[in-house]
């Protein structure tokens, strides 16, 4: 999950209504090109070639998954939510083709009582520079919006991920500003980035 998200502190009186309102979502959902379905720990197979790739990991903190077997025990934690207590509620899904059955990617969120977003996105290297991420982050953010009722949606970019932060930008996000941190032992910057419901196309 994204570090910034952990940072925040919410109302807590307001989680269980959030959690009530996302169990009741479809697990499945279209856009033009793409298939998108909530994640489970049977898809940490069909996901592992895409997932163990080290290219993925560049400008991000996690390490890529070693075996099959820990991709299915990081899926079965996150399909089992947030610690309780946590006030967060984690939103995970994987990401395949229509065409044909190719999964190339995931989507994630982490939405706080206070209606606040922090999202992440990874789309299969075989897969870049096609507009697959677009796409599915355009589906993730009128979801958001829409079906969970995020007032806000924010995400960290390290500065050196352009594909990623073009990505935000040609999605109506805000860049808020640039923070130093640490990245595999280095020093990093990333952008803050926001969109707010009111600015969404
Ligand atoms: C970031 C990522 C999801 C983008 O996926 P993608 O499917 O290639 O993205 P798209 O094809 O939709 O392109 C998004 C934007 O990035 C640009 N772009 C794509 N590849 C690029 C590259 N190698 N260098 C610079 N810009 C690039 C596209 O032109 C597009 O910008 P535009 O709308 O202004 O033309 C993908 O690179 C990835 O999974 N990276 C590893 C995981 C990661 O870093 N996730 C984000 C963590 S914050």
């Amino acid at each position: 999950m994204n570090t910034d998200a952990r940072r925040e502190r919410f109302a807590p009186g307001r989680e269980r209504r959030l959690t009530y309102v996302v169990r009741r979502m479809p697990l499945h959902a279209e856009t033009e090109r793409l298939k998108i379905e909530a994640l489970r720990a049977r898809h940490a197979p069909l996901l592992f070639p895409v997932i163990a790739d080290p290219r993925l990991y560049t400008y991000v903190p996690e390490r890529p998954p070693k075996t099959v077997a820990a991709l299915v025990q990081r899926y079965a934690e996150l399909n089992r939510g947030a610690p309780v207590g946590s006030s967060e509620t984690w939103l995970n899904w994987v990401v395949r083709l229509r065409s044909e059955p190719v999964w190339i990617g995931t989507l994630q969120a982490t939405v706080f009582p206070t209606r606040i977003a922090y999202i992440g996105y990874v789309v299969s290297a075989m897969y870049w520079s096609r507009g697959f991420a677009t796409e599915g982050c355009n589906w993730l953010v009128r979801h958001l919006f829409d079906q969970v009722g995020a007032s806000e949606i924010r995400a960290s970019v390290d500065t050196r991920n352009e594909a990623s932060w073009r990505l935000l930008d040609r999605l109506g996000f805000v860049r808020k500003g640039e923070h130093p941190l640490e990245l595999h032992g280095r020093p990093a910057v990333d952008y803050h980035y926001s969109l707010s419901r009111r600015r969404a196309p």
